[in-house]
């Protein structure tokens, strides 16, 4: 892994063996669990408020003010939980595999000092079915950490009581969905829960739950260490502190990096990521996953913060960052990504169900160049139509990016109408771009395709 200026997550994870707990421990692994146990609970979620640490897993809610909607412990009627969402589908994320390969203690240590600021005597963390050899290290972590006395009964010697529990999921991107994935932890089918009641009034088993991304979750040791004001000075205006960038794509040198939040997303392609490989033009980035509209070429000057992004009409979202250059064709990528939506959709809802299955078939007749004028608008018609209608954002995510191609690429998409085909030929190539959308589908297919019907 390449160091950005400042790291905080991963400092240290280069030279030492941090899965083990002596090591994580001889660089100030849990001294903010015992530093924490000396506070009162509801002074942690202050430093959490203070710190303005926005969630990392995709919508950037600010953590503390999510933590300071649960009932207080003293008024609840209900076990409080928290619930760490390692489920890590969106494509082109391979952040928070990362930070439980290298840093699995301070997710543990995270978990710990988060329920005892909430009042929950149980964690459980969601883990991509897949992730088998994360799973294997965190719970080897875990049985460390439970073994030193800093999980389980009287942690650290203290009057709190924290149980984790690890649980695999079984490979659906709708888990990752908050809402799904409470199903799911509960034994049932994914499927997102209509909101409100939100999870920190009526979570898991109907109890006041706090759902929070790995990355948010393991970034709360730092913030205990640092202190919140001092946190919050890192990174820049409403997007504080540092995060883990997953870059891919046709870039030098993909990967994960841990920068300050507004660091210009040029610096992290060029200096950081080398560049474009083979000499070629860089055409677009795809800055939060494969959920968020596209950014063009003339756009990789600003910075890489959740208020920048919001400028420009997208999102930071899970903090990958998808290079695409100028061999790729956006049809070919619009087809791509609405297909891998299509056959995630958990199809409770019918604009997402259907409309996603719409867009497919618009976008296989224009990438075949059987396309009639017209079916443009067709297409963002239907991407209009899932947009902000279903229960969860799902069907959003297959919209949002695929209404920004067309918009910014217009003419891409008109002379495939025009010329019957693609301009681009045998020339095209989605290869680089689309390894992490096909390296997640590939793991998620399930058995059986789903066919896609043509409509007369
Ligand atoms: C379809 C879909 C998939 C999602 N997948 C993930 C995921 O894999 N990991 C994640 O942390 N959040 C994911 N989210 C976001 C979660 O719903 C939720 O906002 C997040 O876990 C909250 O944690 P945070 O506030 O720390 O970001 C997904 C959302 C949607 C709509």
């Amino acid at each position: 892994m390449a160091k950005g200026p400042r790291q905080l997550l991963l400092e240290h994870a280069d030279e030492r063996d941090l899965t083990k707990l002596s090591e994580y421990e001889a660089v100030g692994g849990y001294e903010s669990l015992r530093k924490a146990l000396d506070m009162e609970p509801g002074a942690i979620v202050e430093e959490l408020l203070a710190s303005n640490i926005r969630g990392r897993g995709g919508a950037g809610f600010p953590m503390g003010r999510k933590a300071s909607f649960l009932p207080k412990p003293d008024q609840a009627t209900k076990p409080i939980y928290l619930t760490v969402n390692a489920d890590e589908s969106e494509p082109g994320t391979f952040k928070d595999r990362e930070i439980m390969f290298r840093v699995p203690h301070a997710l543990i240590e995270g978990a710990v000092i988060t329920c005892y600021a909430i009042g929950a005597e149980t964690a459980f963390i969601y883990l991509r079915g897949e992730y088998y050899t994360e799973f294997e290290i965190m719970r080897a972590a875990l049985e460390e950490a439970q073994k030193a006395g800093y999980v389980g009964a009287a942690v650290a010697g203290s009057g709190a009581s924290v149980t984790i529990v690890i649980h695999r999921g079984a490979g659906a991107y709708i888990c990752g969905e908050e809402t799904a994935l409470l199903e799911s932890l509960e034994g049932k089918r994914g499927q997102p829960r209509s909101k409100p009641p939100f999870p920190a009034i009526s979570g898991v088993y109907a109890s006041p739950t706090l759902i929070n991304n790995v990355e948010t979750v393991a970034t709360v040791p730092d913030i205990i260490e640092l202190g919140g004001a001092e946190y919050a000075k890192l990174g820049v205006e409403n997007s504080a502190g540092t995060r883990v960038f997953s870059l891919s794509g046709n870039v030098v040198r993909g990967g994960n990096y841990e920068l300050e939040l507004g660091t210009p997303l040029r610096s992290l392609i060029y200096d950081i990521g080398g560049g474009i490989p083979d000499g070629r033009e860089l055409k677009a980035v795809i800055p939060g996953g494969s959920s968020v509209p596209v950014l063009a070429a003339n756009e990789v000057d600003a910075p890489l913060d959740f208020d920048s992004m919001a400028n420009l009409g997208t999102f930071l979202g899970s903090g990958a960052v998808i290079v695409i250059d100028d061999r790729a064709c956006m049809v070919q990528l619009g087809l791509r990504v609405a297909q891998f939506y299509m056959h995630e959709s958990c199809g409770k809802c019918t604009p997402c169900r259907e409309g996603t299955r719409w867009m497919v078939q618009i976008l296989k007749k224009l990438e075949e160049g059987r396309a009639e004028q017209g079916e443009l608008d067709l297409l963002l018609n239907v991407c209009d139509r899932i947009l902000g209608n279903c229960l969860c954002p799902l069907g959003d995510a297959a919209a949002m990016p695929v209404a920004s191609y067309v918009a910014k690429f217009r003419d891409e998409y008109q002379r495939h109408i025009e010329e019957g085909g693609c301009p681009f030929g045998a020339e095209s190539s989605l290869a680089g771009v689309m390894a992490p959308v096909d390296q997640h589908h590939a793991h998620m297919r399930s058995q059986i395709e789903v066919p896609v019907h043509e409509f007369a």
